[in-house]
């Protein structure tokens, strides 16, 4: 199964896409995770990326682009992944297609995830993420066992630095502007899944595998 999974910060698209991932055994090839690993090891790219992220506004579509296409030709994805966060304009949309023909495939299903914006800021703010293994919790919708640890590995746990509020604000303009487009987009392709983002956790993945599994 080839899967985009899209939906405004916040939405819950990293913790759903954790979840199909598993279910259908593909890799969960999010952009804003690779940025951040290459932050991390302070690379060009994790630099270059870290001067956009931190003032909540998009990557060039040329890096991104470039990125997808050199991972999707890696050996996991022979057989299907989803993407998280990719395409996020209608240009990189564009360039996936193409990619995606070039190797004789296609998506076969968007899920976009919509979630009122009030929710959004709240659910972006309280998030905290695994310094180590990347897991993400919320301080109050999906807290760790012990505060500020991480049940999978034990690490500590702190906040996005693009999770402030002021740049949680920009990124949901940026979402509205630049990647809500993408749901007509997809949407006269045929391809399109809305899901209810604004249940629970759970009830939400309960939904998606559903509409999966139809
Ligand atoms: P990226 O990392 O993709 O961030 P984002 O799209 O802003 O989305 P988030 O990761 O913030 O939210 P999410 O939907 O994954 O929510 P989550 O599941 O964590 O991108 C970061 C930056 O990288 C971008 O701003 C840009 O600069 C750059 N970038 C990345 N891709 C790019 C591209 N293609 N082009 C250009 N630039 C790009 O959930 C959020 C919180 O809510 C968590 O705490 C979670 O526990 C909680 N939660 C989740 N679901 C629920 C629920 N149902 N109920 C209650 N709480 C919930
Ligand atoms: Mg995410
Ligand atoms: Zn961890």
């Amino acid at each position: 199964m080839r899967l985009v999974i899209m939906g405004p910060p916040g939405a819950g698209k990293g913790t759903q896409a954790a979840m199909i991932a598993e279910e259908f055994s593909i890799p969960h090839v999010s952009t804003g995770d690779i940025f951040r690993k290459n932050l991390k090891e302070g690379t060009p790219l994790g630099l270059k990326a870290k001067e956009y992220m931190n003032k909540g506004l998009l990557v060039p579509d040329e890096t991104v682009v470039a990125i997808v296409k050199d991972r999707l030709s890696d050996e996991d994805c022979k057989n299907g992944f989803l993407l998280d966060g990719f395409p996020r304009t209608v240009a990189q949309a564009e360039a996936l297609d193409g990619v995606l023909t070039d190797m004789d495939m296609q998506i076969d299903y968007v899920l976009s995830i919509d979630v009122p914006k009030e929710v959004l800021v709240e659910r972006a703010v309280g998030r905290r993420v695994c310094t180590s293994c990347g897991v993400t919790y919320h301080v109050k919708y999906n807290s760790p066992s012990r505060e500020g640890l991480c049940d999978a590995c034990g690490s500590e746990l702190i906040q996005r630095e693009d999770d402030r509020e002021e740049t949680v604000a920009r990124r949901i303009e940026v979402y509205l502007k630049q990647t809500k487009p993408l749901i007509a987009y997809y949407s006269e392709k045929g391809l399109l899944i809305s899901i209810d983002g604004g249940q629970g956790i759970k009830e939400v993945g309960v939904q998606i595998v559903k509409a999966l599994e139809k």
